[in-house]
C-alpha cells in the first residue's frame, strides 16, 4: 500500500484530531531492537518511541503474550497468579508503603483513577499542574493536561504552576518554583478549593524535558501534603528506568509518594498500566468506591509485563540507560558546542531534549516550523526524533531502552551533519496547542 494512498484514506476514515509525525509521514511495517522498518523496507533508527521500552518486537515478550493468550484470557474477578505476581512485583519495586495495586489499560486511565482516589480520600476537588503539563485525555485528565486546550477554559479547581525550567526561568532555584506551587495552592483557597493532589511528571516531558532543581520536588510535595493533599507521581514518561540511575522518576528526586500511576512501557507496545498506593489509601477508597476494569490486569497483560519486567533485569536496561545515558548527555554537549542554535542540553538516561534557539542571548526559541522541519530532516536521513515543549523547540530524544553507544554515533553524525547546514527560516504557527508526546 503506497504511503500516499494510505494517507487519503486515512484522511476520510478516521477523526481529523488525529495527527500524523512528519511533513512526510512514515508508514512503519515491522520492527527490532531500536530500528524499524517502512513499507518499502528502508531502515529507521528509532530515537523516539518509549512504549517498546525493551526494544521493538522483543522475542521473549511476544513469547509472553502467545503463551498466556493460547491458555486464557480472562479478567480480574477470577484468580489468576499471574496478576497477582505482577501486583507483588512492582510492590517489592517501589518505597514505603506503596504496595496495593489497580490495573488499568492506558495512562490516562492510570491518572484518571489516580485523581478519583484523591478526591475520596482527601475530600478535597483541587489539583496542581504545570503549565503545558499532558497527562491523559479523559474529561478529567484531559483538564489535567494544559497543553491540550486553551487557558481561558481551566477550571476553578485547577492550579497552574511554573514548570521548574532552569534554563527558561523564572527562577533556577527550587524555594522559588515550589513557592509557585504556595501560590496555587492559595489561588485555589480564593476559588473555594482545596487540593486533592498535585500531579508530577518527574521528566517534564511535555515542558520541554526539564530536570528539577535539587529539593524542587520533596519541597513541593511537603506543601501540598500540608495543604491536605496527595502527591501523584506520574511515571508514564518517568519511569522503567527511562531517566537512567533509578527505576522510578520520583526515587530519583528522593520522593515517597502517595500514588503512583505507570503507563507506556510497561508492557513494551501492550496496553497495560497501573495505579499503585497504600493499603490504607486504598483501604478508604473501597469504603466509598467499587472498581472493575474489564481488560485492566487481565492475564495475557500480566504475563506481558511480567516478560517487560524480566527482560529489564536479564538485559541490565537500568544499568544500559545510566552509562548510555551518560555518554547521551556528554554527545549532546560537544554537539551544543559547535552548533549555536542549541541552547541548552536537558534531560537524562535515555530521555534528552535539545532546547533550540534562535539567538543564544535572547534565547528565543525557533519556530515550530523549523522544529518539525528538522525533524522531518532527521526522518529523511533515516532517524525518527520529536518535537516537544512549552514552545514546540525541544527536540526531543527518547529511545528504547536498549539503545547502545554504537546507535548514538548514527545519530550525533547525522544531527551534527544537519545543523551545520540547517538554516533557520521562521514561521508564524509558532506554537501549537498539543504537540507530541
Ligand atoms: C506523562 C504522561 N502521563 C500520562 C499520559 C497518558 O497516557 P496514555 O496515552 O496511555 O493515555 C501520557 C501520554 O503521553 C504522558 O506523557
Amino acid at each position: 500500500m503506497s504511503d500516499q494512498n494510505l494517507i487519503v484514506r486515512r484522511k476520510r476514515a478516521l477523526a481529523p484530531s488525529y495527527q500524523l509525525f512528519y511533513d512526510e509521514p512514515v508508514q512503519l511495517v515491522r520492527g527490532e531492537g531500536v530500528w524499524v522498518y517502512d513499507a518499502s523496507g528502508r531502515r529507521y533508527l528509532d530515537c523516539y518511541n518509549n512504549v517498546p521500552s525493551v526494544g521493538h518486537a522483543h522475542p521473549r515478550v511476544i513469547a509472553a503474550l502467545a503463551e498466556q493468550s493460547g491458555l486464557i484470557n480472562t479478567h480480574t474477578r477470577y484468580l489468576h497468579s499471574k496478576v497477582v505476581e505482577l501486583a507483588e512485583r512492582l510492590g517489592d519495586m517501589l518505597p514505603g508503603d506503596l504496595g496495593v495495586c489497580y490495573f488499568v489499560c492506558t495512562g490516562t486511565e492510570a491518572n484518571d483513577l489516580a485523581m478519583q482516589i484523591a478526591r475520596v480520600v482527601t475530600g478535597n476537588h483541587g489539583a496542581i499542574v504545570t503549565e503545558r503539563s499532558y497527562h491523559g485525555n479523559s474529561d478529567l485528565v484531559g483538564r489535567l493536561s494544559t497543553d491540550t486546550y486553551p487557558a481561558s477554559e481551566r477550571p476553578d479547581w485547577l492550579a497552574v504552576v511554573e514548570p521548574p525550567n532552569v534554563y527558561r526561568g523564572p527562577y533556577t532555584d527550587a524555594a522559588s518554583y515550589a513557592r509557585e506551587v504556595s501560590r496555587g495552592i492559595d489561588g485555589l483557597a480564593e476559588r473555594g478549593h482545596s487540593p486533592a493532589a498535585m500531579l508530577i511528571d518527574t521528566s517534564w516531558d511535555s515542558n520541554g524535558v526539564l530536570v528539577a532543581p535539587n529539593g524542587y520536588v520533596a519541597q513541593s510535595a511537603a506543601i501540598v501534603r500540608s495543604a491536605g493533599g496527595l502527591v501523584i507521581a506520574d511515571e508514564v514518561q518517568a519511569g522503567y528506568c527511562r531517566l537512567g540511575t533509578h527505576f522510578w522518576g520520583h526515587t530519583r528526586y528522593e520522593l515517597v509518594p502517595d500514588v503512583v500511576t505507570i503507563g507506556k512501557p510497561m508492557g513494551a507496545g501492550h496496553p497495560v498500566a497501573a495505579v499503585v498506593t497504600t493499603p490504607s489509601i486504598a483501604a478508604e477508597f473501597a469504603r466509598h468506591r467499587n472498581y472493575f476494569n474489564t481488560f485492566g490486569g487481565n492475564p495475557v497483560s500480566a504475563a506481558v509485563a511480567l516478560a517487560v519486567l524480566d527482560v529489564i533485569d536479564e538485559e541490565q536496561l537500568l544499568e544500559n540507560a545510566t552509562s548510555t545515558g551518560q555518554l547521551f548527555g556528554d554527545r549532546l554537549g560537544e554537539l551544543a558546542n559547535r552548533h549555536a542554535v542549541i541552547g541548552a542540553v536537558q534531560g537524562s538516561g535515555l530521555f534528552w531534549g535539545l532546547d533550540l534557539v534562535a539567538g543564544r542571548d535572547t534565547k528565543e526559541p525557533i519556530a515550530y516550523a523549523d522544529a518539525k522541519r528538522l525533524a522531518t530532516s532527521l526522518r529523511r536521513r533515516g532517524i525518527l526524533t520529536g518535537v516537544t515543549g512549552r514552545y514546540t523547540n525541544v527536540l526531543k530524544l527518547r529511545p528504547p531502552l536498549v539503545f547502545q553507544p554504537e546507535h548514538l554515533d548514527v545519530l550525533i553524525a547525522e544531527l551534527d551533519d544537519l545543523l551545520g547546514n540547517f538554516e533557520l527560516k521562521g514561521g508564524d504557527d509558532n506554537r501549537a496547542l498539543g504537540a507530541e508526546w
